[in-house]
């Protein structure tokens, strides 16, 4: 079995010093999860593997010999491929094409691409997955999902003895996570090696050997995961214990703030009608594909709508995203990297900028006024920076959407859409945003909250409404709702008993 160690690994960036001591092994046929919370050094670390990164100090050491990892290739040589965070596709490709864009030696005679060999191997690789996919559609068609199990399958065309994955579920539902796993499992089997990280405690008991904890840039031990239980793990990233409940949700008293009455999209949403009292926490549940942050589009006036109306206070909201937020209406989106996060600007003028015509004093741009705004937030979400003058594109991806969240919250809004707030956020970090949320809503704010994540639905609404092929599915109140109701609602078409159905 292949043997691939990390020894005292060190990487600084200009004065922040990412990785103090990093060390720990993976063997071939093991799955081998790291965890840390946001901005513990998971990425960089992953990127010295990578080739990406040169590290200080330190040394990756692969069956006894000392690898020199200068450049990407050199990795990927090794038979080390990395599946990022961010997916590095061309759309317009095809999935056969993407397999082998960046191959080296796909030419056959006469220097002419072999396609009917890159074909076989394609074939080769998808069997091994047992994947169902065709080889031509283009990679643009595919879904998220579908787009990690291609870069997969690259890295199988590769030969590769370690595959490493950052955060590979962060964007998928339930379903395609456990079609990852399943495939996870195969390629172990196989005696493949995998570094998996995620901050999702509870796919790592189910689908990790075992697991290294990094903390501020150091390894603090590795265990096999029958030997530990989530919050022993909690407690080794965060250096103390926590106990991660759900906060209590203060009783709602407020009037409706959010209307929306019989609001169609053709082929989109289908006659939804719902609405969000002040202080009240509602929460979407439902498959990926199922309208829930289509509904959030419609509702801030990104995407038209045929039919129907969106009320706040009694008015009609405007629709324009401009007239939206001066309506009171705040949204968070699921792709929060594309949500105009300024990645050269600082932290500061990132979380000012929303709130500009707050921030400027006779024309002039209060810089003061938006430094003391932004520690705010940085304080409260407990960003891990040097400070407000950072910039946005140093920070680990946790970080980041700490920022847009609180760029949003620093408007003040009557009505909050947070979609998948804690995705890719660590379970501290986790906590304090829904200790927020609670805050909030006891000062009157309504939020609907849109999540995958079932736990954090239950936990966090004080209502459900669970949506279907772009229907109102059906609504739970919090004290009848489980995971199984959840469940039924949103992934069943049976009739559904007990009146529930809307
Ligand atoms: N290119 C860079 N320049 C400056 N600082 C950086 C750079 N890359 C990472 N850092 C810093 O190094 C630290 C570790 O970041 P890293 O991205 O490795 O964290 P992470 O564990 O992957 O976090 P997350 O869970 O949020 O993805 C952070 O403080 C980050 O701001
Ligand atoms: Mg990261």
């Amino acid at each position: 079995m292949s043997r691939l160690e990390l020894r005292d690994i060190h990487k600084h960036f200009g004065g922040v010093r990412a990785l103090k001591g990093v060390s720990f092994e993976v063997h071939g046929g093991e799955v081998h999860a790291l965890v840390g919370e946001n901005g513990a050094g998971k990425s960089t670390l992953i990127k010295v593997l990578a080739g990406v990164h040169m590290p200080d100090r330190g040394a990756v050491v692969m069956d006894g010999e000392t690898l020199h990892l200068h450049h990407p290739s050199d990795a990927t040589s090794r038979g080390i491929a990395v599946i990022y965070q961010e997916l590095v596709q061309y759309p317009d490709l095809s999935v056969l094409e993407n397999l082998f864009v960046h191959a080296q030696d796909v030419r056959g005679p006469f220097g002419l691409i072999d396609w009917a060999k890159l074909r076989r191997r394609g074939r080769e690789v998808f069997q091994r997955m047992e994947l169902d996919i065709d080889l031509d559609t283009p990679v643009g068609q595919l879904s998220t999902a579908q787009g990690q199990l291609i870069e997969i399958a690259r890295a199988l065309t590769r030969d590769a003895r370690f595959v490493i994955m950052d955060e590979p579920t962060a964007s998928l539902t339930e379903q395609d996570t456990e079609i990852l796993h399943r495939i996870v499992r195969r390629l172990r089997d196989d005696g493949v090696g995998i570094i998996y990280i995620s901050h999702r405690l509870e796919e790592i008991f189910e689908v990790a050997d075992r697991v290294t904890v990094l903390r501020d840039g150091s390894s603090v031990g590795s265990e096999r995961v029958e030997n530990v239980d989530p919050g022993r793990l909690i407690a080794m990233m965060v250096g103390r214990e926590m106990n991660n409940l759900f906060p209590e949700l203060p009783a709602v008293t407020g009037d409706t703030v959010l209307e929306v009455r019989n609001l169609t999209r053709y082929g989109v949403l289908d006659d939804v009608s719902l609405h969000v009292r002040a202080g009240e926490i509602v929460g979407l549940a439902g498959l990926v594909g199922a309208g829930r942050s289509e509904l959030a589009r419609c509702v801030f006036g990104i995407d038209p709508i045929d039919r129907g109306e969106v009320l706040i206070d009694g008015r009609p909201v405007p629709r324009t995203p401009w007239g939206a937020m001066d309506a009171g209406v705040a949204y968070v989106s699921e792709d929060r990297k594309l949500d105009g996060l300024v990645l050269p600007m600082s932290i500061r003028d990132n979380m000012a900028l929303p709130s500009l015509t707050r921030l400027e004093r006779r024309g002039v741009y209060d810089v003061p006024a938006a430094s003391k705004l932004a520690t705010r937030f940085f304080e409260l979400l407990q960003v891990r920076a040097p400070g407000v003058d950072t910039r946005v594109e140093d920070l680990s991806g946790g970080n980041q959407q700490k920022i847009s969240l609180g760029r949003w919250l620093a408007r003040e809004p009557r009505l909050l859409i947070l979609d998948e707030p804690t995705r890719g956020i660590d379970v501290g970090a986790k906590s304090e945003i829904h200790r927020l949320m609670t805050e909030l809503c006891g000062q009157g704010l309504a939020i609907v909250m849109i999540s995958s994540e079932l736990p954090e639905v239950l936990g966090m609404s004080h209502r459900i409404v669970v949506m279907r092929g772009g229907r109102v599915r059906g609504e739970l109140a919090r004290d009848d709702a489980t995971q199984e109701a959840v469940m039924a609602l949103a992934a069943t078409d049976e009739p559904i008993q007990g009146g529930a159905a809307a």
